[in-house]
């Protein structure tokens, strides 16, 4: 087959066009995939979750993330206003946040959303805070309620 030189440049560039829209929108897609919360409480139920406080969150800042849910001790003792807990689900797209003791905040490393030490949002693309769950103490165990 021969073909001149404006043909070739032609069907080069004709070519090297499609792949190059091919690799932006590929490039422009955003993936909003995401692993849901998973293990034994995938659907964020909380209730029930229990932490022995003779043996965990003995020291201000220390936290317990389990069961779809993190408890943090903010002061000592065993008063219920010692504690704060949230539900773990990001209420972006239900990936697990995680707490980070150091700064005293949330993230989402799903797709970024960050959380200040009382829940609010402080960064999207989640559009609200996290959702504070209530506590009960009776003698050394804490249980979360909902
Ligand atoms: S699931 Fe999207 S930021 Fe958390």
């Amino acid at each position: 087959m021969n073909i001149n030189r404006e043909e070739f440049l032609h069907k080069l560039s004709g070519g090297l066009a499609a792949t190059c829209v091919a690799c932006m929108a590929a490039a422009c897609s955003k993936d909003e995939s995401v692993t849901p919360a998973t293990g034994s409480n995938p659907t964020g139920n909380t209730a029930g979750t229990t932490v022995n406080l003779d043996s965990e969150l003995k020291n201000i800042n220390d936290f317990v993330a389990k069961s779809s849910t993190i408890v943090i001790r903010t002061a000592s003792g065993n008063a219920i206003t010692s504690f704060l807990a949230f539900s773990s689900v990001c209420p972006h797209a239900g990936a697990t946040v995680e707490y980070n003791n150091s700064t005293s905040s949330f993230f989402c490393a799903a797709h970024g959303s960050s959380f200040s030490g009382n829940g609010a949002l402080v960064q999207g693309p989640a559009t609200k805070g996290l959702t504070k769950l209530t506590i009960e103490i009776t003698g050394s165990t804490l249980t979360v309620k909902a």
